[in-house]
């Protein structure tokens, strides 16, 4: 409680604040060991290095406002995709993209459809604009779309779908995305996340299967929103950039809700580096299929299941708090993310999937965590 409490729209008193991944300076200055941070799904590789040459020549430039509409990064994201410039919209990393089409569609009274277990930046969207959310419990882990339809109002007006989902790791088929968007009624707008997106696509080669035809929808110009990030496979968390791909007529709109200038000059340049630099995306999502597979067979000799994944994360129930466990492998030097809070799975843990070394560090220090609660 604070003396501001009575100016704060009621809505927004009620939002739970954000709770990050803990960084290595938090938990080693709990744990007083060095810790090694497998909690937000980054890149154990580090940043794409011709992004980080890029980004050093554009901060010689950073006395100049950017370029407002970042028009050469959304001329390569065009020509990547095989879509209008028209079509994209750069913004300040996904999330961004999120609050802005909350403020662009939902207001009090509409609502927003998602799967109980999925991104925690969803509700927080959500309740900043005074939408409510309404969260479909999963089917078998995965995004329900069945349960998802059943659940549309005449208030709906978007469904919010991570695919890869975080935290499941689950992936949804072209095919049944198609079906559920045949589906959907025309007031709502169908938000595919594909934060994971380059992970699942080597998964999907991998197994033989195909991962997306979002870009199809869009220049078939149906009510669809891909958001895809340079946090994740290209190693950017950092800089805060991501875009969005739908039809023009909704990006001019997302376009006037987007903060000014909200996207420096220094990440619009790495980014533009790093969609060119296909030899890091190549060694971070093949060092991450043999580290899922690795983990996952190593996991289950510890007793644990870890749910089949397409991203750069593992999802494990322990079937105890996963709180303190967490608390307790910080112990061991290895930070992973409890899924309690919004992430509505108090018994379970997410860990990034890293580099050789690291995952060789986080399954010593599982066994030596399984090992000691054996004991008590
Ligand atoms: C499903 C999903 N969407 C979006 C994001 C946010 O990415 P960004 O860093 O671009 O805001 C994340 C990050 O963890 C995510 O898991």
């Amino acid at each position: 409680m604070s003396r501001f409490d009575h100016l704060i729209l009621d809505h927004v008193r009620a939002m739970p604040t954000y709770v990050p991944g803990r960084s290595p300076r938090q938990a080693e200055a709990e744990s007083g060991v060095p810790c090694i941070k497998m909690a937000s799904n980054e890149n154990p590789f580090g940043p794409s290095p011709l992004a980080v040459e890029a980004m050093q020549a554009a901060a010689a430039n950073v006395n100049w406002y950017p370029e407002i509409d970042n028009s050469d990064l959304r001329a390569a994201i065009a020509v990547r995709h095989g879509i209008d410039p028209t079509n994209v919209l750069v913004t300040c990393g996904s999330s961004q993209m999120l609050h802005i089409v909350a403020r662009t569609i939902l207001a009090p009274g509409l609502n927003a459809i998602t799967a109980d277990r999925s991104f925690i930046v969803y509700p927080i969207v959500c309740m900043a604009v005074g939408a409510d959310l309404i969260r479909v419990p999963m089917r078998d882990n995965a995004f329900n779309l069945g349960a998802i339809l059943d659940a549309v109002t005449h208030e709906t007006r978007a469904i919010l779908i991570a695919n890869p989902n975080n935290p499941t790791g689950s992936m949804l088929s072209p095919a049944d995305i198609t079906r559920f968007l045949d589906e959907v009624p025309d007031q709502v707008v169908v938000v595919l996340d594909e934060a994971y997106a380059e992970f699942a696509e080597a998964f999907a080669q991998q197994r033989g299967v195909s991962y997306s035809r979002s870009f199809d929808y869009v220049r078939e110009g149906r009510n669809v929103v891909v958001l895809r990030t340079f946090s994740k496979a290209q190693g950017l968390a950092a800089a805060r950039i991501g875009y969005a791909v739908a039809p023009a007529g909704l990006i001019q709109y997302f376009m006037r809700v987007k903060t000014v200038f909200s996207v420096s000059s220094i990440a619009e340049a790495g980014a533009l580096a790093a969609l060119g630099d296909f030899a890091h995306v190549e060694k971070t999502t093949q060092n991450n299929l043999r580290g899922a597979e690795y983990l996952t067979r190593s996991l289950a000799e510890l007793g644990l299941t870890a749910l089949p994944t397409w991203t750069n994360f593992l999802y494990v129930d322990l079937g105890e708090p996963a709180s303190p466990f967490a608390k307790r492998l910080e112990g061991e030097g290895v930070i992973v993310r409890p899924m309690t809070g919004n992430w509505n799975a108090p018994t379970a843990i997410r860990v990034t999937i890293g580099t050789p070394e690291q995952n060789a560090v986080f399954l010593g220090a599982m066994k030596k965590v399984l090992t000691s609660a054996a004991v008590r």
